[in-house]
């Protein structure tokens, strides 16, 4: 049986494990990923596309922000639709100069798999984690399969960066978490389109026939999504459907819909979850195994590689002064970051999509909130910071 070792076992390499692994190793400590997918379908998965000034600053400090720079669009402002109204919460003069980029979620995935591996990084692809043992012992092990026989990676810390559907939540004693979940009765289609961006920046509208989203992945490539039932299928959106709906839902006086050819789609269901324990033991969680955001606003990377700083402190100090206590205190110090983000996400996603009729209580409420944007410097303020991102220092 192959037993391989390492400092820190990380199962996953989405952008919390990969983040992980470099940060880890910039700090002198040695990791290893295995993941279940192949390296062509995780650099293939299409997610979404904001990063906060938080989550670039630390791909940029990693060296791992070459590209990004290069390729990824950063955006000073962003635009709010209502009933047809359009207004500008402008990040820069609000935030003192904070800012979001726009790059896809699967670029940075490429990015940080090609220089983990140009840097001799151990990362096994369909390698399958079948159990997590003795992560109460300071010598826990991952089981997994890989090439049709079992393996063991022994490590000191076991780091689950494995999704919402992964082992790592699974194996955590049922009694030591408590876990929150809202669904919401309604979902996102979203598409790939080969088309210029209709607008510089984006556009969250609330329409009467529901929400819809103008992003960008490039130049020449747009993002966009529209709210649908969540029983709805791709096949009943064709291409023309979606531009129009697009076209009304995110509509203004003299402003225009560019429409292109549709080169992906998809449906998106919107959930917020999460549990208030992220550590067993010798076992974290991180990203999407410990928490789930609806995706409005686009939080859900953002706090994969927030939770991965706090990890990172605490292992850090672990092994510089053999401290435990930065570790045992990471739940509850990315916890708040979690909740803010769990609030923030809620807000922007029944601020902008259709719940009840048009007109009705619900409704009032949706309209004044976006008339006291407009109106207040101290409203439009508290979205931009939190849209951006709070900085770290502001949880401490
Ligand atoms: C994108 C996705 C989001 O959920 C969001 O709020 C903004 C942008 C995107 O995929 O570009």
């Amino acid at each position: 049986m192959k037993i391989i070792k390492t400092q820190v076992g990380i199962i996953g390499a989405g952008p919390a494990g990969l983040t992980l692994a470099h940060w880890l190793k910039k700090q002198g400590i040695s990791s290893v990923i295995i993941e279940n997918r192949s390296r062509a379908y995780i650099e293939a998965r299409v997610r979404a596309g904001l990063l906060e000034q938080n989550t670039v600053d630390i791909l940029d400090s990693l060296g791992l922000a070459d590209r990004l720079k290069k390729e990824g669009q950063e955006h000073h402002g962003v635009y709010l639709n209502f009933d047809g109204e359009r207004i500008r919460v402008p990040f820069g003069e609000l935030t003192g100069g904070r800012n979001i980029t726009i790059y896809g979620q699967q670029e940075v995935v490429k990015d940080l798999t090609d220089a983990w591996f140009a840097g001799g990084g151990e990362l096994f692809f369909e390698a399958t984690a079948t159990k997590i043992n003795d992560f109460e012992t300071d010598h826990p092990t991952i089981h997994f399969e890989y090439q049709g026989e079992n393996a063991i990676l022994e490590c000191d810390f076991v780091a689950a960066c494995d999704g919402f559907h992964g082992l790592g939540r699974k194996t955590m004693p049922k009694e030591s978490y408590n876990e929150f979940t809202v669904t919401y009765p309604f979902s996102w289609l979203g598409i790939l389109a080969h088309v210029a961006p209709s607008s510089e920046e984006l556009i969250y509208a609330y329409h009467e026939r529901g929400f819809a989203l103008s992003s960008q992945r490039s130049e020449k490539v747009s993002r966009l999504y529209v709210q649908c039932d969540n029983d709805d299928t791709v096949e009943n959106w064709s291409d023309e459907k979606i531009w129009d709906e697009l076209s009304i839902r995110l509509g203004t006086p003299g402003w225009e819909l560019k429409r292109g050819p549709i080169f992906e789609k998809s449906i998106t269901p919107m959930r917020s979850y999460f549990i208030d324990n992220m550590q067993c033991g010798r076992l974290f969680l991180a990203g999407d195994a410990a928490h789930i955001v609806p995706p409005t606003g686009g939080k859900g990377l953002n706090l994969a590689v927030a939770d991965v700083k706090h990890l990172v402190d605490g292992l850090t100090e672990f092994y510089q002064k053999g401290s435990l206590n930065a570790l045992d205190s990471y739940s509850k110090t990315a916890l708040k970051r979690i909740w803010r983000a769990q609030d923030f996400s809620n807000f922007m996603t029944t601020l902008f999509h259709k719940q009840e009729e048009h007109g009705s209580f619900t409704y009032q409420l949706q309209k004044a909130k976006f008339d006291y944007i407009k109106c207040s410097e101290a409203y439009a303020t508290t979205i931009a910071e939190n849209y951006v991102g709070l900085p770290f220092e502001a949880f401490e």
